[in-house]
């Protein structure tokens, strides 16, 4: 009896059922991709890692907000710059960007206590077309993602759809960094990873549940090397080049709603 009730439940995840709490998050959304648009014109060829990441820091605190990568289990940035074959949790530093370089701008605030966290690949100069090529499929992978959600559908879903296309594409989709949870916590439950695992049909997303889809996807296989020395560089085995795209989105009674959507970013069905 017992054990027929836990597998007809599901999983208890963190939820937000009052409209203080979804409006609290619904800001942190919202100004975390009012960031992404603040930086979009400057990430550009010549500019340095660091000069963003202080435009970041700068920015979000002047609206008086919180970087929240800064001193997260000791990160020494307010964003994360993942260029190349850099999969996620790239530090900022001196080195302009260049001609031909695809660079994540990863960016977490947190804005009255609830987190934000959204993503974009951005593609520097003339990039070769393999390079546009991935960044145009992690983005639709993402928005295949997204696609799938409904009230009450689970993580799984999202994971095998991303799968899928990872394989009729012929791209490594990472595997061992996955989306999550989110709320007064940077990260929490549900684990969203992006191809398909068994724990994650429980993991039903029900009215209140807020997460994000985050997919890293690679060129070539889905394996990752690292962190390097420096604690936090995470880069494809094989050297390939990744690309990456994150939204966080709350589940409501009516349907997903996207938290992060930027107003000159990209949106669904873009060209790359
Ligand atoms: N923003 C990342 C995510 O999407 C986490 C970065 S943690 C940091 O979950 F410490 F590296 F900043
Ligand atoms: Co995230
Ligand atoms: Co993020």
């Amino acid at each position: 009896m017992r054990r027929l009730l836990t597998f007809a439940r599901g999983n208890r995840l963190p939820t937000y059922k009052t409209e203080e709490e979804r409006n609290g998050l619904r800001a942190a959304g919202r100004f975390n991709a009012q960031l992404l648009d603040f930086l979009r014109d400057k990430v550009q060829v010549g500019v340095t890692t660091n000069q963003l990441d202080k435009l970041a820091e700068t920015y979000t605190r002047d609206h008086g907000h919180i970087p929240a990568c800064y001193g997260y289990q000791g990160y020494p940035k307010s964003i994360c710059t993942s260029i190349n074959e850099v999969v996620c949790h790239g530090i900022p530093n001196d080195i302009p960007l260049k001609s031909g370089d695809i660079v994540n701008v990863d960016c977490t605030t947190i804005v009255g206590g609830w987190y934000g966290d959204s993503s974009e690949t951005f593609l520097i100069g003339d990039v070769s077309p393999e390079a546009r090529r991935l960044v145009q499929l992690a983005f639709d992978s993402l928005w295949l993602g997204i696609g799938v959600l409904k009230p009450y559908s689970a993580v799984i879903d999202i994971g095998t759809v991303i799968a899928r296309f990872g394989r009729q594409n012929d791209l490594g989709i990472v595997e061992n960094f996955q989306g999550h949870g989110i709320g007064r916590k940077f990260h929490q439950d549900p684990g969203v990873p992006h191809v398909p695992i068994r724990k994650s049909r429980k993991d039903i997303l029900a009215p209140g549940v807020c997460f994000t889809i985050e997919p890293m996807v690679n060129l070539g296989g889905k394996d990752t090397d690292g962190p390097l020395s420096d604690g936090w560089t995470v880069l494809t085995k094989d050297r390939s080049l990744s690309a990456q795209f994150e939204h966080q989105i709350l589940m409501t009674e009516e349907g997903p709603e996207i938290l992060t959507m930027t107003k000159n970013g990209p949106k669904p069905g873009h060209q790359f």
